[in-house]
């Protein structure tokens, strides 16, 4: 492989040339498809540029203002996949044929093919492999879509916009033709052709729009689209309500596919998922996967403004339209369900998933300077971290100044492709505030630390906080700047009672919580008017994604734990709480000291677990100990198998020391009536019967088969499952066939039954995962299997870095076979090796000898070889 190029953002041109409008005609014949593409094209003022196409189709025919030109009128580059024609003049036509064997497509991006029906997947750069074209989403374009084929094979002909014909063409072949009224970049150009069934539907719009509102799934799934449909009403509304943005075509339409890279696809009018977020019945999905729907859902419907009306101007600024939808979807969650657990479930993933990302090989800030592959970059920092970004605006101006923001940025914007600096400059200029340093977190990556200390003097009455940030270097930057922090702070008095905070100079008794502008390296605030020493609770509901560090003693962690008014950090201070215990006994264990006891902690539960004020979803969050994948973030030289060790045990000993309490907790918990509001008292009761199942006793391994035969709903069998997957068992082994042979038809479940099978502790489990390869259910080619198993095998730490190096040889292995027919997933399973460096020599060593067997592989994909080509960039 010639060494890939890599881009910069510095490098960004406007477009040389202009597509007024595209009309696109695709004759389906199997097994190939003919596209051919009619470009009304100018020229920009003043360019004198060559015409240079992207793309990697076969070219079967080029016209230029009528005239089929021959090589070397035109020049086609496979390599840098373009196609490049000299001497254009002004204004022209230009049309183009190639052809399509979408069958033979693995990738699973451009024009491919899935249980018989065709899909198309554009962005980013997908488009490219359907036609020649200007793949860049700043050139917007007009389109309109013509369909032909077989009327038996594929009944069903759908792209963006709204049906304007159809008809036949003769006795076995009909068409239908699109147009889609408004200008898009071609990543948002979307065709679904096949045998599908549709759950139709309306929605009337603030604005008195009538809109078809129309869900497609293979006919036999259309029993799992009701909570798709409810979901996409809710967006809807919740989306004129709180932003005041209306749907702008007469109809919406969601396809379900089972072979899909990603999550979904936020097409215009004509959304593409992953059926693991559009099918959903109480018997096949969890209460988490009826969340998960409901919010993919409302995320695609909040693209057609964010991502789709006003779209990017070039792929380095994708956090402009993805931070800012995923914030979206994180607020519709919030309104939805519980917003204190909506927001501990984010920071729980932000920390177990971006933290790791932000501090290794592959760190970027949310909005890149360079890369060499793209689709690398749909990361959790773009997307989590930057809804993070997005959430201090909110943060910063209240409510109403982000809407304002908001309001201003459509009516600059919109119809346009545009950067995160002109979302930044709206937000600014509708709030009249200087939003300039803000602008750091989009260049500076790695996650800030905050190091805050207290001082109370009694005499004055005066608590001072003495503010410090600082940001680990990154591969990128050695030198950070500070930023600008929106620190959320409250001041607890002694009954538990939130002080009013009056900064030293104030002449009135301020609000009881505050946020601080931090901005420089050291800081200090001085609150008045304090009767009795406070206890500080800080960076409350997460205001910003900083690590914090202060130096509570534990029971005012114990106190705030208790009754802190902001859930986030009465949560936090328990995970604090438990941080503590278990990073202090890694280093007991690590130098053959006896282990530091449990403290407060225990007392902390037990009055959590008593306390029936809670919400149970909430006090589940609260009875949970941090990931494995964040505690490594905390500690050097890490051996896996120990971190394991000590987590377990130290849950094994809150199960044992708390077994009256988890058994009364498991007990009141269950009920007969499946009603979805009950989901927090399910979340709860399966985790004290996980809890249980640590007991050393068989009775909670009945109860569990007991819960698995008599379930009504999926979250109470996989409940069951996950108690007792790592108990070495007769009960496991049972529920787990029984399970496969139930399910066996239902591929999203499936999915479930081998995440279990590689997620269990089982010192066996490579052998169960290489075995379930061979299962008729699993096929290595269909992201969600793959990522269940093997994705799954790789977040089981104990298991997965195996001392003897087995998991993985295992891991790479999958990386290089996947990697030949999909170099998406594969890329992603690769990112496994990313935290290499953290680990204790021998891992490190066997980790970094497979990283390097990956990067001397033949014909590696750009996608693999850029991730661990930064693996292995930095100094070991
Ligand atoms: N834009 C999509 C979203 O966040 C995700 C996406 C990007 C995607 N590239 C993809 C989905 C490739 C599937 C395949 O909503
Ligand atoms: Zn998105």
């Amino acid at each position: 492989m010639a060494t890939p190029q890599i881009k910069y953002r510095k490098d960004y041109r406007a477009p040389a040339f202009q597509v007024d409008r595209i009309d696109l005609t695709f004759d389906i014949h199997e097994p190939l498809v003919t596209v051919r593409s009619r470009l009304v094209m100018r020229r920009n003022g003043g360019s004198s540029a060559n015409l240079v196409l992207d793309g990697s189709a076969v070219l079967k025919a080029v016209v230029l203002d009528g005239e089929r030109l021959a090589e070397p009128r035109y020049a086609l580059d496979l390599e840098a996949e373009t196609l490049t024609i000299d001497d254009v003049p002004d204004g022209f036509i230009l049309e183009i044929e190639t052809e399509i064997d979408a069958a033979a497509n693995t990738s699973l991006m451009g024009l491919y093919a899935s249980g018989g029906n065709l899909f198309t997947q554009c962005e980013p750069e997908g488009f490219r492999k359907i036609t020649y074209y200007l793949d860049r989403p700043d050139s917007m374009s007009k389109f309109t879509t013509t369909l032909i084929a077989d009327k038996q094979a594929y009944p069903v002909l759908l792209s963006n916009g709204n049906k304007v014909g159809e008809g036949m063409l003769d006795k076995k072949r009909h068409w239908v033709k699109w147009v889609d009224p408004y200008k898009k970049p071609a990543y948002l150009f979307a065709l679904v052709a096949g045998r599908l069934s549709a759950l139709r539907d309306r929605f009337t719009t603030a604005g008195g729009r009538d809109v078809k509102l129309e869900v497609w799934t293979e006919a036999s799934d259309q029993d799992k689209v009701a909570h798709a449909m409810a979901s996409l009403k809710r967006a809807m509304k919740w989306d004129e309500e709180r932003f005041g943005l209306e749907y702008d075509l007469d109809t919406y339409m969601i396809v379900a596919v089972g072979d899909f890279n990603m999550g979904a696809m936020e097409n215009k009018g004509l959304n593409i998922f992953n059926t693991k977020y559009v099918l959903a019945r109480q018997d096949t999905a969890t209460d988490f996967d009826f969340e998960a729907v409901e919010g993919v859902i409302g995320h695609e419907y909040f693209h057609n403004w964010t991502g789709n009306r006003v779209t990017c101007r070039d792929w380095f600024q994708l956090s402009l339209k993805e931070g800012l939808t995923v914030f979206r979807d994180q607020e519709f969650t919030a309104d939805m369900t519980s917003r204190a657990v909506k927001r501990v479930e984010d920071v729980q993933s932000l920390r177990a998933m971006q933290f790791p990302e932000d501090a290794g090989p592959t760190a970027h800030p949310i909005r890149p300077d360079s890369y060499i592959e793209m689709n690398n970059f749909y990361t959790m920092t773009v997307y989590e971290k930057g809804a993070e970004v997005v959430r201090m605006y909110q943060t910063l101006l209240g409510r109403d100044g982000f809407r304002k923001g908001m309001d201003l940025y459509f009516r600059r914007h919109d119809g346009q492709a545009v950067t995160c600096d002109d979302f930044r400059n709206a937000m600014a200029d509708a709030n009249g505030v200087d939003l300039t340093q803000f602008g750091l977190w989009y260049s500076q990556a790695g996650t800030p630390l905050l190091s805050v200390s207290g001082e109370y003097d009694a005499v004055a009455q005066r608590y001072t906080l003495a503010v410090k940030q600082s940001c680990p270097a990154t591969p990128d930057q050695s030198e950070k700047q500070p930023f600008h922090i929106p620190f959320a702070v409250g001041l607890v008095g002694a009954d538990g009672d939130d002080l009013p905070l009056t900064l030293d100079g104030e002449t009135v008794p301020g609000p009881t919580t505050r946020v601080l502008d931090v901005t420089l390296a050291e800081q200090r605030f001085v609150f008045t008017g304090v009767a009795t020493q406070p206890v500080p609770s800080l960076l409350r509901d997460y205001s910003a994604p900083v690590r914090l560090d202060f130096a509570w003693h534990d029971e005012e962690l114990a106190f705030l734990m208790a009754g802190d008014s902001d859930p986030f950090a009465r949560w936090e201070a328990g995970q604090t709480l438990a941080r503590r215990v278990l990073v202090a006994r890694v280093a007991d264990d690590a130098a053959n000291r006896p282990w530091q006891g449990v403290g407060v902690l225990t007392d902390c539960f037990a009055a959590v677990l008593a306390d029936h004020a809670i919400d149970p979803a909430f006090k589940a969050l609260m009875l949970s100990l941090p990931h494995e994948a964040e505690l490594l973030e905390l500690l050097d030289a890490v051996d896996p198998a120990r971190l394991t060790r000590v987590r377990e045990r130290l849950l094994s000993e809150l199960a044992q020391t708390l077994r009256g309490a988890w058994h009364e907790t498991f007990d009141l918990n269950r009920g007969h009536e499946y009603r979805p509001q009950d989901a927090g008292r399910r979340s709860l009761k399966n985790l004290a019967l996980s809890m249980l199942a640590r007991l050393p006793d068989d009775w909670p391994l009945d109860a569990a088969r007991e819960q698995f035969e008599e379930a009504n709903n999926m979250t109470d069998q996989v409940g069951a499952l996950e108690a007792v997957k790592h108990r070495d068992s007769e009960v496991r082994t049972d529920c787990l066939v029984d399970f496969a042979e139930r399910w066996g038809e239902e591929p999203l479940v499936m999915d479930k039954y081998f995440a279990l099978i590689a997620t269990s502790r089982l010192t066996c489990t490579l052998d169960h995962v290489k075995a379930a390869m061979e299962h008729p259910a699993f096929s290595i080619k269909n992201p969600n299997k793959a990522r269940a198993l093997i994705g799954g095998f790789t977040r089981n730490l104990a298991v997965f870095h195996a001392e003897d190096g087995s998991g993985y040889v295992f891991v790479a292995d999958r990386v290089l076979e996947i990697d030949a027919f999909n170099p998406q997933v594969a890329s992603r399973l690769v990112q496994a090796f990313n935290r290499w460096k953290k680990l204790e020599p021998g891992r490190r060593a066997l980790m970094r000898s497979q990283l390097e067997r990956i990067l001397t592989a033949p014909g590696l994909s750009r996608d693999v070889y850029e991730i661990v080509s930064k693996n292995l960039a930095e100094p070991a």
